[in-house]
């Protein structure tokens, strides 16, 4: 594998992966210069026994020390009709959460109300991993709500279609 940066080839490989269809989170944690949120998806589940969940964050990211420093966080699984948020949570702004309403927890992490589901986690690992770390945290408290979920597909939000919807799985 080489070590020399390809713009085209990352590109490429950026349009490959993003054929994998995913929804949207934003993890909150709280910052020593308050809380912080950041849209993701690269959530994903782990382990059940222990209940073990993951994300993986850029260490470009300007949060990036808070959430390395957190003992919690929470993953906030937006629904289709929270794009703003994921829009808001996008952007590099350390005061992001200015202009949203938010609830704390009992470990004082904020989270988003209303949201589809919510994992308040204790970080559990950390890895440093490319130009990314996995942080891997263990599920303390989750909760589930009614509604759709906000999709990530090609680089664009998309939402369920009607005719998408099938029997369960499992
Ligand atoms: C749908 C979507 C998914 C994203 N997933 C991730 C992710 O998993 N990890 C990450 O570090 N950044 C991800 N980003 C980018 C961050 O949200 C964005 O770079 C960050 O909020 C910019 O602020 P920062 O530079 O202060 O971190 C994603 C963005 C979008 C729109």
């Amino acid at each position: 594998m080489s070590s020399e940066a390809n713009p085209a080839a990352t590109s490429e490989l950026r349009q490959s992966l993003g054929a994998f269809a995913t929804g949207v989170v934003v993890v909150t944690c709280s910052g020593s210069e308050g809380p912080c949120g950041i849209t993701a998806n690269s959530f994903s589940s782990v382990s059940l026994e222990p209940p073990l969940v993951l994300w993986n964050i850029a260490k470009v990211s300007n949060s990036l020390q808070a959430y390395i420093d957190a003992e919690y966080f929470a993953i906030n699984v937006l629904r289709a009709d929270q794009r703003a948020l994921s829009v808001h949570f996008a952007q590099s702004d350390h005061a992001s959460f200015a202009s949203i309403e938010f609830s704390e927890t009992s470990d004082g992490v904020p989270i988003l109300p209303q949201t589809l589901a919510c994992f308040e986690c204790r970080t559990h690992q950390v890895h440093d991993c490319g130009d990314h770390h996995i942080i891997v945290g263990e599920i303390e408290r989750h909760r589930i709500d009614q509604g759709e979920p906000l999709l990530f597909f090609r680089g664009q939000y998309a939402e369920i279609a009607n005719s998408a919807r099938g029997e369960p799985v499992v």
